[in-house]
């Protein structure tokens, strides 16, 4: 196949593009600053490319500063993806919308399978879940892609902050009644270069199997990392402010990638490989704190 990987230089994309070479598809990156897909223009760039395959990793993914900046952050995850589908369907490409838990409003001990309704809480969520319905609306062969905490190679993500903080703080505080599903960036994009191979339309949910709470998860990136000496305080989400509060069980299902024979390894074994990544422990000592 003939792949654009649009956010190619993302966390994701990165791991995309790695996938992608070694099953042997052509791929190419579009990325900021050159392709903006805000711009409806970006449209008519899909049908001159003329791909078999698109994959929006793009996004704007900064979910507290969305909630100052709602406007770029649906132009980002909301017209982007709607001037992408417009493209693809006018060449009959396939696209992969990426998406994220956050569409859903997240309720205590609930689990959300891949055609449950939608109920976005603050703008980013908000944007994700209009991405989601305005490329549906514009493309025919529409894979919709859901992931929850991504971390991977490359990144700034939860395991890296983790990590850091433990070192600059010598303990930590973290929340432990925030539930999600952690994803590892290689697994997840092994798992939608598939879908694509398949060429099955529809939403799916492609996380690692389990689901973690903040604390379980750092405690696990402190384990595999050579961290295990940290001490960790479970606290309430309630204790942590931000602009915006987390849907606190937005635990994803996959059972439809299950079903065509596509499942991801537990998050554990995942992280086990990526923790093993970090940097060595590099405490701050007492009196050298910056
Ligand atoms: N990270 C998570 O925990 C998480 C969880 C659930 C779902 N997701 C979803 O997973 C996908 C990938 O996330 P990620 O963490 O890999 O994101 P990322 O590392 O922030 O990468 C996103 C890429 O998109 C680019 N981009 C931003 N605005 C653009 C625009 N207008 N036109 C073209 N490119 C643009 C960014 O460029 P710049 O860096 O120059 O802005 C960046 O290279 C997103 O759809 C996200 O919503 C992520």
């Amino acid at each position: 196949m003939n792949v654009i990987v649009v956010g190619g230089l993302g966390q994701l994309g990165r791991a995309l593009m790695a996938v992608l070479a070694a099953r042997g598809h052509s791929a190419v990156v579009w990325d900021m600053p050159e392709v903006n897909i805000t711009l409806p223009a970006v449209a008519d760039a899909v049908v001159a490319a003329r791909p078999d395959a698109l994959i929006n990793a793009a996004a704007w993914t900064n979910v507290d500063a969305a909630e100052s900046n709602p406007q770029s952050t649906y132009a980002v995850n909301a017209l982007g993806p709607r001037w992408l589908a417009e493209g693809c369907e006018r060449v009959g490409a396939q696209m992969l919308q990426v998406s994220s838990n956050e569409v859903f409003a997240g309720q205590p001990g609930r689990f959300y399978f891949e055609n449950d309704p939608m109920q976005p809480g603050g703008a980013y969520a908000r944007s994700k879940a209009a991405g989601e319905a305005a490329a549906a609306a514009a493309c025919r062969r529409l894979i919709v892609a859901r992931i929850a905490w991504l971390f991977g190679p490359g990144g700034v993500n939860f395991p890296t902050k983790i990590a850091e903080a433990a070192d600059k703080h010598g303990a930590l505080r973290v929340i432990d009644d925030e539930y999600g599903n952690p994803t590892y960036a290689p697994d997840t994009a092994a798992a939608m270069v598939r879908l694509l191979e398949i060429g099955r339309a529809g939403n799916f949910h492609l996380v690692n199997e389990g689901m973690a709470s903040r604390y379980t998860f750092a405690q696990a990136v402190l384990a595999g990392s050579g961290r295990a000496y940290v001490p960790v305080t479970p606290i309430a989400a309630a204790e942590y402010q931000r602009a915006a509060p987390p849907p606190l069980h937005a635990v994803l299902v996959n059972q439809a990638a299950a079903a065509l024979g596509i499942t991801l390894r537990p998050w554990q074994d995942a992280l086990r490989e990526y923790a093993a990544t970090l940097p060595a422990p590099n405490p701050v000592l007492p009196g050298n704190a910056s």
